[in-house]
């Protein structure tokens, strides 16, 4: 009888998450004679949009899920209700031996609550079981429970079986909260493990063409910017104040904002539409002429994998942007107080400036006159 693994997957970062582990398991599956592993993958349907979701599917040739619960957005608890509902009935059918959930959104700590709540039967001797949780990225903290992630992640770290770590930050956390070491294990890092094996296939895309990036055969000196964390665009007053620093920002060079669903709407509602261009409806404006912010939809994974490795900057407020950044030892100015991925501090790639708009100038600034070396 094979071992049966179920993952979940549900937002964006998920899906680059969890295709290592696929890989994994299909590589397991490919040199073992002994257990195979049956792989059961579960999308809850967090994200839906094509561009937060179908694109990550064919950019990391990840399997079709075999059940997707459509939960959709909602509020914290209507969207965590419903991703538990739904994955209930899954689980009592599917009765896995492991459910693996990764990271820290809403359908991470639903699952994982679910599991450790439902009793399925026919176990290996008969017997009724509870299956065991495993947490990929474990024990990361910005101490900042004011995040709904770090709520997520204290939750379902409190309730795993297998704690799988990224950073030493994560061990010392656990510990420091009583799990035991025998249920840690410090593994390393499947985002960064996704981004070596798709680094290669990320230089066939287009989009620095697309987006007209080229001078001649040279690349043109850009920055990116992502942003979708509630505290930076949720309040008008905080986001338009941002909004300002990236405007000062884009005098010295152009800033690419692939921008969140989240944050779309944003704009939209504090009209603040007039300080981008929107690379879609307008196209890029001449190269010579003001340079602006080009608003782009989100990209897909090897766009953007291949416009963050030729960046001059990142601003980002994106938890795994820090980490993919730091790999590729791009300058990254991250839009937040705090970070759970204390790890991307010490090479000098990351600073947090928080949404300070003169803090983000100045940082910048020094970047570009050449302060701040990787
Ligand atoms: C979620 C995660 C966050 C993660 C981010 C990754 C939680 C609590 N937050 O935030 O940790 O960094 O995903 O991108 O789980 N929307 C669409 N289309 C979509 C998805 C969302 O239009 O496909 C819009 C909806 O208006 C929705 C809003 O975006 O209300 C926010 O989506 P939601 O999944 O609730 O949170 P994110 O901000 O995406
Ligand atoms: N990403 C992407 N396209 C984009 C923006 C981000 O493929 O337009 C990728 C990015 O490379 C990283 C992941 O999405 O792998 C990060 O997701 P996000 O910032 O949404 O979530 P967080 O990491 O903050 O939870």
């Amino acid at each position: 009888m094979a071992f049966k693994i179920l993952s979940v997957v549900g937002a964006r970062p998920n899906f680059i998450k969890v295709a290592a582990i696929c890989e994994a398991i299909k590589e397991h599956n490919g040199r073992s004679n002994g257990q195979q592993i049956e792989h059961v993958l579960v999308h809850t349907g967090q994200h839906y949009d094509a561009n937060m979701s179908d694109f990550f599917f064919n950019d990391l040739e990840l399997p079709k899920p075999n059940l997707f619960l459509g939960v959709g957005s909602g509020s914290h608890s209507a969207q965590t209700a419903k991703v538990m509902e739904g994955f209930e009935n899954v689980l009592l059918a599917e009765k896995p031996n492991v459910v693996i959930v990764v990271g820290d959104v809403n359908s991470t700590v639903a699952c994982a609550l679910v599991t450790k709540k439902t009793c399925c039967s026919g176990g290996v001797d008969g017997k009724d079981f509870i299956p065991r949780l495993a947490h990929v990225e474990a024990g990361l903290r910005s101490f900042d429970r004011t995040m709904p992630e770090e709520v997520n992640r204290i939750v379902t770290d409190a309730i795993s079986d297998y704690l799988f770590t990224t950073e030493e930050s994560a061990n010392l956390n656990l510990g420091r909260e009583g799990v035991s070491s025998d249920k840690v294990h410090f593994v390393g890092n499947v985002m960064i493990d996704t981004l070596l094996r798709h680094r290669s296939k990320a230089k066939e895309s287009t989009i620095l063409n697309d987006l007209q990036l080229f001078e001649n055969t040279q690349i043109k000196p850009y920055a990116i910017l992502t942003l979708h964390r509630p505290a930076n665009v949720d309040d008008a007053r905080t986001f338009s104040k941002m909004v300002e620093s990236f405007a000062a920002v884009s005098q010295h060079m152009p800033i690419i904002f692939p921008a969140h669903p989240r944050t779309l709407k944003q704009i939209q509602e504090a009209d603040l539409g007039d300080h981008f261009v929107d690379h879609c409806t307008n196209g890029p404006e001449p190269w010579d002429s003001r340079v602006r912010i080009r608003l782009v939809p989100p990209l897909g994974y090897l766009d953007f994998l291949q416009l963050m490795s030729h960046a001059k900057v990142v601003l980002t407020d994106s938890g795994g942007v820090q980490e993919e950044t730091t790999i590729l030892g791009v300058p990254c100015i991250t839009l937040r107080e705090t970070t759970e991925r204390p790890v991307t501090l010490k090479p000098g790639t990351n600073i947090l400036v928080g949404a300070d708009p003169q803090k983000i100038i100045r940082e910048f600034s020094r970047i570009l006159q050449g302060e701040r070396r990787p």
